[in-house]
């Protein structure tokens, strides 16, 4: 288990071994960590986009749907509390193994929706 404190507005992925989490926004405000891992065949989530229809972020891969009270359900145990972020990872590493990063998280509800046709 690896217990990380972090400012949101710096960093929004982690690294931690082999496995890594990335950080959700929702519209409410309140903040999910996810394995970036899809349950199908294990393409990159943050990669995916948002469904503000059925309010489901959607695997970039082949479509997987993953509803928010399901992402919420199944989210790393998280608290946010004075503007910063403490997660709990299931995780076993080294210290020097656990990078924080910030990325373009393309699932994140407020980005654009993208168009994958290039038109
Ligand atoms: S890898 Fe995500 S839907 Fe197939």
């Amino acid at each position: 288990m690896l217990v990380i404190t972090f400012d949101p507005e710096q960093f929004n992925f982690v690294a931690a071994g082999d496995e890594s989490y990335f950080l959700l926004r929702l519209a409410d405000g309140s903040r999910i960590m996810f394995k970036d891992r899809c349950a199908h065949r294990g393409s990159p989530l943050h990669l995916g986009c948002w469904d503000a229809g059925d309010n489901a972020l959607v695997c970039a891969s082949h479509q997987t749907r993953y509803p928010e009270r399901a992402l919420r359900r199944q989210g790393v145990p998280l608290i946010y509390r004075g503007g910063r972020v403490t997660v709990v990872l299931d995780v076993v590493t080294a210290p020097g193994e656990v990078r924080l990063v910030r990325k373009n998280i393309l699932a994140q509800p407020d980005n654009p929706p993208t168009d994958s046709s290039g038109v």
